[in-house]
């Protein structure tokens, strides 16, 4: 028995010494697996005193509880009712998301089309805070699906707020508000069966064809970004901005990677994501921590008012590109993110952007779209984070004078003494006078006929050869495998309308998929499908 131990002794000092070799032996840990030795480091003493949240001193017998009067003491209870009710409710869609600070600066002269002060003088730099974020996944989700990727931003400029939220295909899904709920619902979760589900998908994408542009681009090499920072951004609409003298010009913002824009196929996506389902946030901490700050260049393509007038399509239908050779395009300057958020939920749950969010030389977008989100962003953002959410730290604005007052915290000073009715005479906040502003706006009526020529555009002529068009056929075709007879006839029909090559390619791309599936056992083929629906993407088989 002595002897025994005595050998498990050696082995058991043995395996220390190789497991501390193991652990020390010329290795770095990344960033995100720092952040903890950072804090200590930077804190070589326990930083306070622990108290409750009323601030009583916490004496050490206070952190256990057997044996004692277990509701005696503040300390326990606080603790677990604090977390019973520490949740608030996800983000509708882009739920999953990482946040980090930045700055955007001018680089280039635009007053000639805007008088907004954020982008006029060269040089001029302005905070802001961003988030990146995956459309369809919920808050635990995994971030390299094929789906709608997001960067929304809020500029803390010297006139208030200005938000830009945008998405990584050039064009949206649809023209028509009432639109947003049902594919929103189509793209996630069956109610009975609590799965992903291409049959709601490809339902309702063939009912209201003018969807298939957008989903063309994610289908597409863009569609699975190799990181957030390699990724080009827009906020799709037609935004409408004037100068100093009153001139309206008609502009459509990009957001262009400065680390180029590179992307995965699904069989790399889906090897990493196996192993890491947070690889974009994890990428953009790392990077920022490492003092790679990635970048964006902020660029206008830019109309008048009669080029607007003048042309044989309408530039502000969101689900189509404007034509080549309608517009031409201007460098306004370059968003760089440079700062980590300190706190997740307090900078990045906590953060609501707002495309309405708008300042003097943008008057913002005209469209029914645009109209729809104005009022549909605050809303959900007062249920979400209550009607003071712009009096959070991470939204507020440099400067703020409303007659708005009370409700759920928090509240700031509540404009104190001030008084809380409009008009008065006694010297409560005041609205000042823009004469250059424009006196009217584009009414704008818009076509509702379901029209294919954008996707055939996108996918003869953007998409830039065959070998493309092969790769986003057979992302159709696999995403179709197990969609029953009625959608699918439907789905090829309009896909076949779209442009024949089309319908052709993912017909036979199909036959082959399902010819590999049946010779497959159920159980392998059950596996694959398994993964594929995880994922929300379409694996090849
Ligand atoms: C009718 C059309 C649309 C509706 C009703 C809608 C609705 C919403 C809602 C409810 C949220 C969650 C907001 C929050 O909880 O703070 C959201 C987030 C977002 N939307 Fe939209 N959306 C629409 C169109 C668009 C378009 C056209 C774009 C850009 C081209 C866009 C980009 C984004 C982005 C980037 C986010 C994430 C914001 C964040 O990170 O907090 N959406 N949208
Ligand atoms: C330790 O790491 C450094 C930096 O990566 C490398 O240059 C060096 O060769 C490594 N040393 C050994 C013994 O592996
Ligand atoms: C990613 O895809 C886009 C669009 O096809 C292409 O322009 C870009 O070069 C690709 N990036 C890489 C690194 O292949
Ligand atoms: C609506 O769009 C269709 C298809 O592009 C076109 O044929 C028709 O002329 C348009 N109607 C109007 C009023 O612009």
């Amino acid at each position: 028995m002595h002897r025994f131990g005595c050998v498990y002794w050696i082995i058991f000092l043995l395996h220390r010494a190789s497991c501390y070799h193991d652990y020390y032996y010329n290795y770095t840990l990344d960033p995100v697996s720092r952040q903890l030795e950072e804090f200590r480091a930077e804190h070589p003493r326990p930083i306070g005193l622990l108290t409750t949240s009323s601030g009583e001193p916490v004496e050490i017998r206070d952190t256990v509880t057997l044996n004692t009067e277990i509701f005696n003491r503040n300390f326990h209870t606080e603790l677990t009712s604090h977390a019973d009710r520490e949740r608030i409710q996800e983000r509708l869609v882009h739920a999953k998301g990482v946040g980090a600070y930045g700055y955007f600066e001018v680089t280039n002269d635009v007053s000639k089309y805007t008088k907004a002060d954020v982008f006029n003088g060269i040089g001029k730099k302005t905070p802001l805070v961003g988030r990146f974020s995956t459309s369809i996944q919920n808050l635990g989700g995994p971030e390299l699906s094929r789906t709608l990727k997001g960067l929304a931003m809020k500029m803390y400029t010297k006139e208030g707020n200005l938000d830009f939220l945008c998405l990584q295909p050039r064009v949206y899904l649809y023209k028509d508000p009432v639109m947003f709920v049902p594919i929103v619902r189509s793209f996630r979760r069956n109610p009975r069966t609590n799965l992903f589900d291409f049959n709601m998908v490809w339902d309702y994408v063939s009912n209201r064809p003018q969807t298939l542009h957008a989903l063309l681009w994610l289908q597409s090499d863009v569609g699975i970004p190799n990181g957030y920072r390699k990724m080009n951004v827009f906020p799709a609409h037609t935004y409408e901005i004037y100068n100093k003298h009153g001139d309206r010009y008609y502009v459509k913002f990009n957001f262009i990677s400065e680390q180029g824009q590179d992307n995965l196929t699904n069989a790399q996506a889906m090897v990493i994501s196996a192993m890491d389902q947070d690889y974009y946030s994890r990428d953009l901490y790392n990077a920022i921590a490492e003092k790679k700050y990635p970048a964006w260049r902020l660029e206008m393509d830019v109309m008048s008012l009669s080029d607007i007038k003048n042309i044989d399509y309408d530039p502000f239908d969101i689900t189509r590109l404007w034509k080549e050779g309608t517009y031409h395009t201007i460098v306004v300057g370059r968003v760089v993110i440079n700062r980590r958020v300190e706190n997740n939920f307090k900078d990045n749950e906590q953060a609501a952007y707002n495309p309405a969010n708008l300042v003097p030389g943008i008057s913002g977008p005209q469209d029914f779209i645009f109209k729809a989100r104005r009022m549909f962003y605050p809303d959900t953002q007062n249920y979400r984070l209550g009607v003071n959410h712009n009096k959070i730290e991470v939204n507020m604005p440099r400067y703020e004078r409303t007659y708005n007052r009370d409700g759920v915290p928090p509240l700031r000073d509540n404009m104190k003494d001030a008084p809380n009715y409009y008009p008065n005479t006694f010297n409560g906040p005041v609205p000042y006078v823009e004469e250059c502003r424009p006196k009217e706006s584009l009414l704008i009526l818009e076509n509702q006929t379901e029209d294919l020529e954008p996707s055939n555009y996108f996918y003869h002529n953007v998409l830039e050869n065959d070998a493309h068009r092969q790769r986003v056929t057979d992302n159709i075709a696999s995403s179709l495998q197990n969609v029953v007879p009625s959608v699918l006839k439907k789905t090829l029909r309009v896909l076949t309308l779209t442009s024949t090559d089309l319908g052709r390619r993912v017909r036979s791309s199909l036959k082959a998929l399902r010819a590999a599936a049946a010779k497959m056992d159920t159980a392998e083929r059950y596996r694959r499908l398994a993964q594929c629906f995880e994922m929300n993407m379409n694996p090849k088989y």
